[in-house]
């Protein structure tokens, strides 16, 4: 299965005005005076999403004074990532802008997002993916090469560590990125730290206090951000102009063909940097897990590897034959997906699904929810790679498994990640096995993406 072949098809949406029979939503059940669902909703997002769908195809949550949308069917979902009737925004956008800038590709709307989506797309695209192709098994082979035979590692730093270093070399190639790519491993896993904790508890003014944690998270995002300006001082007099994004960006023109601001620039790289490198290392730190958890799989990703390489070491040319390895990264992103929460905010009244939203409504769906959802899979919690063989993937509905996303938001970089990942794995998997070891934490950390607590693994050779 390739994550491709599950394909977009444009469910529609209806103009309200010719349909007066829609009604609102039903109310989930179990909101609770003033709290409503929010109490619930923090304690256990993931069982709260997960439950959802018990209550309508798309129920109106209570969180305090809010009303939220939630929509829990596969079908739905699509319909709403690929309607017109739904732009980005919400509470989690504008707390993400207030960090990471407002005029970067994930966080803009209209015509604005449309250019800027046409100045990345190239450097995503599939036939550019070869030409990272170098890069991304160096980075695979030197993970692999700086673990010691027996050794602990601690693997939430290392995934963040080759994620960062695979996004920054491929993307904003150029000299001293090493070093730079060390510098933001660091830097982003303190930002997404922090972010984490003002999602969850917003505390308003006390994260300006000068507490040791809000130190940290203050210099993180400030060297992010220094560092993303060095990157394009640099590049800039340098005066090369190597085909990569960053080239791209600093080429790009505004619609009256203009070139692009500054700031825009700035944001841009950022915008591509951050959730590049935090779902990446989430899915790699799940990949490890699944590893530890099933040797049966682990084994049977060795195996295949050593018959595709011939015993050579793995690289960019054999991921396309590394069918099971494949199964295995689609089977570790369903079960847990990096990206469990989706928000839109619809911009007029329009119907979804036969019922009326308003216009300004919150929308919500969980990708965690969906693809872990026992009406779209058989034993729908059993980690069963060959669940994506071709006989069998042609079962699953449409959009229970877009990982990426559909539509105008979809990921531009499914081709690239879903590379990193096999290689990877595959890397990982020809040389050692591995199982947990005392003091690992491989529970969900719910966080702006989900991933173990605190995963570390003791490396064995085969
Ligand atoms: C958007 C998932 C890796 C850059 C998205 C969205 C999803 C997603 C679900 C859509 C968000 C929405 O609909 O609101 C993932 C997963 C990844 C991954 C699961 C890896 C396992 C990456 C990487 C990069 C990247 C490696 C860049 C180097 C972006 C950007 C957007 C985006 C720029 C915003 C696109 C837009 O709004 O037009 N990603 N992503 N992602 N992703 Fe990824």
């Amino acid at each position: 299965m390739t994550l491709e072949s599950v394909k977009p098809e444009a469910p529609g949406t209806r103009d309200t005005s010719e349909a007066p029979e829609l009604r609102l939503p039903p109310l989930a059940g179990g909101a609770v005076p003033v709290l409503g669902h929010g109490l619930k909703l923090v304690r256990d997002p993931l069982a709260f999403m997960s439950a959802l769908r018990e209550h309508g195809d798309i129920v109106r949550l209570r969180l305090g004074p809010k009303t939220v949308y939630a929509v829990t069917t596969p079908a739905l979902t699509g319909a709403l990532a690929l309607s017109p009737d739904f732009k980005i925004d919400g509470p989690l956008w504008e707390s993400l802008e207030g960090l990471l800038g407002k005029e970067g590709v994930a966080t803009a709307n209209g015509p604005r997002h449309r250019r800027q989506r046409r100045t990345i797309q190239p450097a995503f695209r599939l036939d550019a993916i070869p030409d990272y192709g170098p890069v991304m098994e160096e980075e695979a082979h030197a993970l692999t090469g700086r673990w010691k035979p027996g050794e602990t590692i601690d693997c939430t730093s290392e995934s963040f560590r080759v994620a960062v270093r695979i996004a920054a070399r491929c993307l904003l190639r150029g000299d001293c990125m090493d070093e730079r790519a060390e510098r933001l491993s660091i830097d982003l896993a303190a930002v997404f730290r922090g972010m984490y904790r003002r999602m969850v508890m917003p505390l308003g003014p006390l994260y300006r206090l000068p507490f040791p944690a809000n130190r940290e998270f203050n210099r993180a995002l400030a060297d992010l951000h220094l560092l993303v300006d060095e990157i394009v001082a640099e590049r800039r007099a340098s005066g090369q102009k190597p085909d990569d994004l960053l080239t791209a960006l600093l080429e790009a023109k505004d619609d009256n063909g203009d070139p692009i601001g500054e700031q825009e620039i700035h944001d841009q790289v950022v915008a591509i940097l951050t959730p590049g490198s935090e779902t990446v290392a989430s899915t790699i730190m799940w990949l490890l897990q699944v590893l530890a958890e099933h040797p049966e799989h682990a084994e049977k990703v060795r195996t295949e590897v050593e018959s595709v390489t011939g015993g050579r070491p793995v690289g960019f040319e054999h991921v396309r034959a590394l069918r099971h390895t494949n199964n295995v990264v689609v089977e570790a992103m369903r079960l847990r997906p990096a990206v469990w929460i989706l928000t839109r905010r619809a911009v007029t009244d329009t119907e979804l699904g036969g019922y009326r939203i308003p216009a300004g409504a919150d929308i919500v769906y969980s990708p965690y929810a969906i693809q872990r959802d026992g009406r779209s899979y058989a034993r729908h919690l059993d980690f069963d790679p060959d669940r994506w063989l071709p006989e069998r993937a042609k079962d699953v509905p449409k959009y229970a498994m877009s990982p990426f996303s559909v539509g105008n938001r979809k990921c531009p970089s499914d081709h690239f990640s879903m590379t990193q990942l096999s290689l990877i794995t595959a890397a990982i998997s020809a040389k050692y096995r591995f199982e947990q070891v005392d003091g690992s934490n491989d529970s969900t950390r719910v966080g702006i993406t989900l991933r173990p607590h605190d995963l570390r693994l003791r490396a064995m050779p085969w």
